[in-house]
């Protein structure tokens, strides 16, 4: 397994990934607005600031991560995912340490995300990589749905 930057070419890829590994948000009621977020010209365009990773096996991507930089040194995390085949392998905790290197160099002094308050493994998965919870925003991205913000100091 690989970890590289995203190139052109690689959206339809990632598409199908991110499709497979958010299919647990698509399927709650007024989900519908992430398909736009997670089509190959949304990631496209993404990719063109800030920093796209992808983690690829035998010809395949198996995992996605970007991050936005903002001017006042911090990162924000707005995807990641890791095809449910590969899930449980590490490969989204090296995606983590590889984005988080790159967040160093570019002078990032903080990273945060968003994550759901039912998401109970991807939030063990930060816990575990030194992600702290800083807060709640409640009926955020769906009504009955929370996201908690995490974030680690680099
Ligand atoms: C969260 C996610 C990126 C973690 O990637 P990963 O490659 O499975 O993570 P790792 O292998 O490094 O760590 C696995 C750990 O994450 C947690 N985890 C979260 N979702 C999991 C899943 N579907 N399968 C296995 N482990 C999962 C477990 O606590 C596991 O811990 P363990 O190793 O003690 O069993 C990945 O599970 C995923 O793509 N989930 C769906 C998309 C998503 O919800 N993204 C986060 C949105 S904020």
């Amino acid at each position: 397994m690989t970890i590289r930057h995203f190139k052109n070419g690689d959206e339809q890829k990632c598409e199908s990934l991110l499709m497979d590994s958010f299919s647990w948000y698509l399927k709650l009621e007024g989900s519908e607005w992430i398909l736009s977020k997670l089509s190959s010209e949304s990631i496209l365009s993404q990719s063109r600031e800030g920093l796209t990773l992808v983690a690829e096996e035998d010809g395949l991507i198996v995992g996605f991560v970007h991050m936005s930089t903002m001017d006042y040194g911090v990162g924000y995390i707005s995807v990641i995912g890791v095809s449910p085949q590969s899930q449980g392998k590490n490969i989204g905790a090296k995606l983590l340490k590889r984005i988080e290197r790159e967040g160093r160099n570019k002078k990032l002094r903080k990273i945060w995300l968003m994550v759901s308050h039912s998401n109970t493994g991807a939030i063990n998965f930060y816990l575990r990589n030194g992600y702290s919870v800083d807060g709640v925003i409640r009926d955020f991205t769906l009504e009955g749905l929370h996201e908690m913000i995490m974030s680690k100091h680099l």
